[in-house]
């Protein structure tokens, strides 16, 4: 087995960097870490070296030999890398904002990753993230590319289907937070339960629930239905469902299913929110300018717990452990964004879905699910048709294409005013938007 690994982690000045340091010291015994090159923009370079600096502190109070470098030099980076972790935001906040805040100009939710904010993250990020795949084919042609940034499912399957890279495997935090959310319901260890996961990124549902490989879904269900107990993350705030619907959907929903089934609230919210200070992203830039000055202090080596008020919980947990069980060929289950292959019947082969896996050496091997329960699938389906016209329109540019992604989205009530938002973000964001003139 080959050891000292390089890893190229592509968006490294992120405020998330101390969560993945954090991953790889506590795994270092058995996945031998030996160099983490850090890469950024030259706007975010500031950033890079504080939190590079900080990572470096990091490694060196943990006594792990891990070398920390810092580059604005993509191709030095992936150079010879065996892992590329993506973690990067085309735009950086600013553009998380005009996302989240045109849509609801317009009385629609933006949503960053799954709205017409997902719309526009993925038009902007899916150019970046095929060049990266180009610069892996010349300089690191076996390297693994774990992508976390966002849409994680959408842009999976871009590098899917458009690019030569064929081992991309795609990672979200929301299947082990609620695997997490379901241990601390019940008082258990963590280690003890099992959820079967499928569906798609943002969009993925538990069909069962384990305790000790024994179903526990009855016993979750009911008690979800008491909104203190809800199980969701920092970003999204937790109502409650109906108990008679839990009951009818007889799958557990994830948190950002709260946009689809609490539409009207989740609008009313969220412009209250914008009204009385800002969206997500004002939030999240106040966090981070509090997280930097943190980092800068030099007497900081340790990931910071402020970072927990981020949305991105167990993130370090879930990286690191997918990078370990594709190194030892672990055979574990872990829910990950693949390649369907006929893992959920009623989805395109060639598509993206979030789904329980085997984790082997050779990548994922998607758990057979079979077709997805009725009540799930149309909602599935839709949003699915939703994220390949977003594809198609990131690749091509094509305005009829973003117009129809727009329209076709499940939180978009008509086309008129899909175009409306549409042009108002098409121009909005035309600096990172090449294709489109
Ligand atoms: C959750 C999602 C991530 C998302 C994050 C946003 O963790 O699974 O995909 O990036 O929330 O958190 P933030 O703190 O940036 O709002």
């Amino acid at each position: 087995m080959k050891t000292g690994l390089k890893i190229a982690t592509i968006g490294g000045g992120s405020s998330y960097t101390p969560e993945l340091i954090e991953g790889f010291i506590h795994y270092y015994n058995e996945l031998p870490v030996q160099e983490i090159w850090l890469v950024d923009v030259v706007d975010g370079k500031e950033k890079l070296e504080i939190v590079g600096n900080l990572a470096k502190r990091m490694v060196k109070k943990a006594g792990v030999p891990i070398e920390i470098h810092l580059t604005l030099d993509r191709k030095e980076a992936l150079k010879s890398a065996d892992f590329v972790t993506t973690q990067f935001r085309v735009g950086m906040l600013e553009a998380r904002g005009k996302d989240e805040r045109i849509p609801l100009k317009h009385g629609v939710i933006g949503q960053e990753t799954n709205g017409p904010g997902g719309l526009f993250k993925a038009l902007r990020t899916i150019p970046v993230i095929l060049d990266i795949c180009r610069e892996m084919e010349e300089l690191c042609p076996n390297a693994w590319l774990i992508n976390f940034t966002n849409p994680a499912g959408m842009v999976t399957e871009a590098v899917l289907r458009f690019s030569n890279i064929e081992k991309v495997v795609g990672l979200c935090n929301v299947p082990i937070g609620m695997e997490m959310g379901v241990a601390a319901l019940l008082g258990v260890d963590p280690n003890r339960v099992r959820i079967d996961f499928a569906g798609l990124n943002h969009m993925v549902y538990g069909l069962d629930v384990f305790v000790d490989g024994i179903s526990v879904k009855e016993q979750v269900m009911t008690l979800l239905t008491d909104p203190e107990k809800s199980i969701t993350m920092q970003n999204i705030h937790a109502m409650g469902w109906e108990p008679e619907f839990l009951k009818a959907l007889n799958v557990l929903p994830c948190p950002y299913h709260n946009y689809y089934y609490k539409s009207g609230e989740m609008l009313a919210e969220e412009l209250k929110n914008y009204q009385e200070g800002g969206t997500r992203a004002e939030v999240v830039k106040k966090l981070e300018a509090e997280l930097f000055e943190l980092y800068k202090n030099p007497e900081l080596a340790i990931k910071p717990p402020q970072l927990e008020k981020r949305g991105g919980a167990y993130y370090s947990e879930a990286a690191v452990r997918l990078i370990h069980s594709i190194y030892t060929d672990k055979r574990d289950i872990q829910t990950v964004n693949t390649r369907n292959n006929g893992a959920i019947s009623n989805l395109p082969s060639d598509s993206a879905v979030e789904v329980s896996c085997i984790i082997t050496s050779v990548g994922p091997k998607p758990i057979a699910v079979g077709e997805l329960p009725m009540q799930v699938n149309g909602l599935v389906q839709q949003i699915k048709s939703f994220e390949r016209a977003a594809i198609n329109a990131a690749i091509s540019g094509d305005y009829g294409t973003a117009l129809l992604a727009m329209t076709i989205n499940p939180l978009v009530p008509s086309d008129r005013i899909a175009k409306v938002i549409l042009d108002e973000m098409l121009e909005a964001h035309k600096r990172y938007l090449p294709q489109f003139h």
